[in-house]
């Protein structure tokens, strides 16, 4: 039977995979395209996996996702695999991709059965940071305490400090609590899981990441972000009532800040993500007539290994299985 230590490597494919079919799509201004070329790569590949894999995580309900939708059976099934919940996002950054923008990554993450929280609900407010403020920063607390407590442990002045937040009109009062302090403001477009990672490189240059944007997004982080021991908070923000409803539900609620921890329980997880355009966190897939090239980050939180995959893929010889067609294709 094959244990999940040895399930981290053949994850990587994954998400390459992934990568490679959507990059064929950069630019094209069709995000659903895009979506579907990394969503149909993806689950072929999981197939290859001898795991017993239900998406927690996923592309949405099985009504309106006809394939990696949340509930999905994936992997080869085989009665002595083992069972695990996987949390994908075959694109986080459609419209970026579709536009040709950088930061546009393929991701999935992976642990045992029960091990990822299923929110029933679109929003959440996070806050990301890397290994010398985790313990320090506090959810509850305001942005500028925040901000005040982070600058301190730093030893940085406020002018120092640099906050990512995504550049949505819901954020404009949290960019003008960070002005009034002076700090400095880096907005990203879309792709909050990659912001987030990018908070436990202090070569990055961010020192935390805050704001609100998908909740599913933020399982996927936790998984990174445990691995790289780091700091992630979460508070549920539910758009309207039957969201509320549907979190009650299942025992959720807006005013508990959830840890890394509650949304991946567990020491025995692992994150893939790979490179569609280029970006901060990973360069974009290369093509170089039948050879491309990608680079993914592959992490486990048990042994807090971060290893940078850089693969060269002769598509010559590269088939997918496609769940769809029932046939074997080349990428
Ligand atoms: P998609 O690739 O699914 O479009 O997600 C991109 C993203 O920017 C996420 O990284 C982020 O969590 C979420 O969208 C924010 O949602 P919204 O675009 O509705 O503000």
């Amino acid at each position: 039977m094959i244990t999940s230590k040895e399930l981290s490597l053949p994850l990587v494919r994954v998400t390459e995979a992934a990568a490679l079919r959507a990059a064929r799509t950069q630019g094209q201004g069709d995000k659903n395209r895009s979506d579907k070329a990394a969503v149909d790569a993806m689950r072929g590949m999981l197939d290859y996996l001898e795991i017993r894999g239900t998406v927690v995580i996923g592309e949405g309900e099985k009504d309106e996702a006809p394939m990696l939708y949340c509930g999905e059976v994936v992997g080869m099934q085989t009665a002595d695999s083992i069972e695990v919940d996987i949390a994908v996002d075959p694109i986080d950054g459609t419209t970026l991709i579709s536009k040709g923008l950088g930061n546009s990554i393929s991701v999935i993450a992976m642990g045992p059965k029960g091990s990822m929280m299923n929110i029933p609900c679109y929003y959440a407010l996070k806050l990301a940071c890397g290994p010398k403020l985790r313990g320090y920063l506090d959810l509850n607390a305001s942005l500028s305490s925040n901000i005040r407590i982070a600058a301190a442990r730093l030893g940085k002045s406020y002018g120092d400090i640099t906050v990512a937040l995504l550049n949505r009109p819901r954020h404009d009062e949290y960019i003008k609590e960070i002005r009034s302090l002076g700090c400095r403001i880096k907005l990203i477009q879309d792709g909050d899981i990659a912001a987030a990672i990018a908070t436990c490189d202090e070569d990055k240059g961010i020192d935390f990441y805050y704001g609100i944007g998908g909740a599913p997004e933020a399982v996927i982080t936790a998984v990174a972000i445990k691995a790289l021991e780091g700091d992630f908070q979460v508070r549920l923000w539910p758009s309207d009532p039957a969201e509320e409803m549907r979190l009650a539900e299942v025992d959720l609620n807006t005013s508990t800040v959830y840890t890394a921890d509650d949304l991946a329980k567990g020491d025995d997880l692992m994150f893939s993500a790979t490179g569609i355009t280029d970006g901060e966190l990973l360069p974009g897939v290369r093509f170089y007539g039948p050879k491309a090239r990608t680079y993914s980050l592959l992490m486990r939180t048990e042994t807090k290994t971060v290893r940078y995959v850089n693969a060269i893929h002769n598509l010559d010889h590269k088939t997918l299985p496609s769940r769809e067609l029932q046939v074997e294709l080349q990428i």
